[in-house]
């Protein structure tokens, strides 16, 4: 059982209405291949590390217009102090991009997990994708460490 939970209505900044869902497991729902191709797509743009995290029982918060998804934030909870809520993929389908639905997607994200007992938020950005960096800051992302590596 997946238990797919509707969390209300809300508007995109072009006044469309969408749906924000969340499931606690994404295998065997529709957040599975959409998670998969948005995760290639983002290998092979090298703004991923060719490893996989995430699995089947990864948790999301999603967005449908019309029925269809058109976002996701693809998480799992940590089992460290923080229980940190850490983001393994956020995506906005390119049609939807810059409507406000990643904002929409991250206030209930945020809202989730704290009653999950998250006090941390965690995400990964490829430093090529430091352009997008205005995004994470306006859900008050703030980067904390960068991460050093040499090819020998
Ligand atoms: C990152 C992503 C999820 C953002 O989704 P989105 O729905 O377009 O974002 P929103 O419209 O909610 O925008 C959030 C905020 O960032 C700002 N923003 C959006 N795109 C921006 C850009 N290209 N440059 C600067 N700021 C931007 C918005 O203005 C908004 O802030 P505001 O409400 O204060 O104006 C989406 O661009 C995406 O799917 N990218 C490809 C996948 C990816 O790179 N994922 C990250 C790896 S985990």
């Amino acid at each position: 059982m997946n238990n797919i939970k509707t969390l209300g209505n809300e508007l995109t900044k072009n006044n469309q209405t969408c749906t924000v869902k969340t499931v606690n497991v994404i295998g065997d729902t529709p957040v599975l291949p959409l998670f998969l191709k948005n995760y290639a797509a983002l290998i092979e743009k090298g703004y991923a590390p060719q490893v996989m995290n995430g699995t089947n029982q990864s948790k999301a918060v999603y967005v449908e217009i019309n029925n269809q998804i058109v976002g996701h934030i693809v998480f799992d909870v940590m089992k460290d102090s923080f229980n940190t809520a850490y983001i393994i993929l956020s995506c906005v389908d390119e049609k939807y991009q810059n409507q406000g639905i990643y904002k929409i997607m991250f206030k209930h994200f945020e809202s989730i997990v704290k009653k999950l007992g998250s006090t941390k938020i965690l995400s990964f950005i490829h430093a090529d994708n430091q352009n997008r960096l205005a995004i994470w800051k306006s859900v008050g992302m703030i980067p904390q460490f960068y991460r050093m590596e040499k090819r020998i």
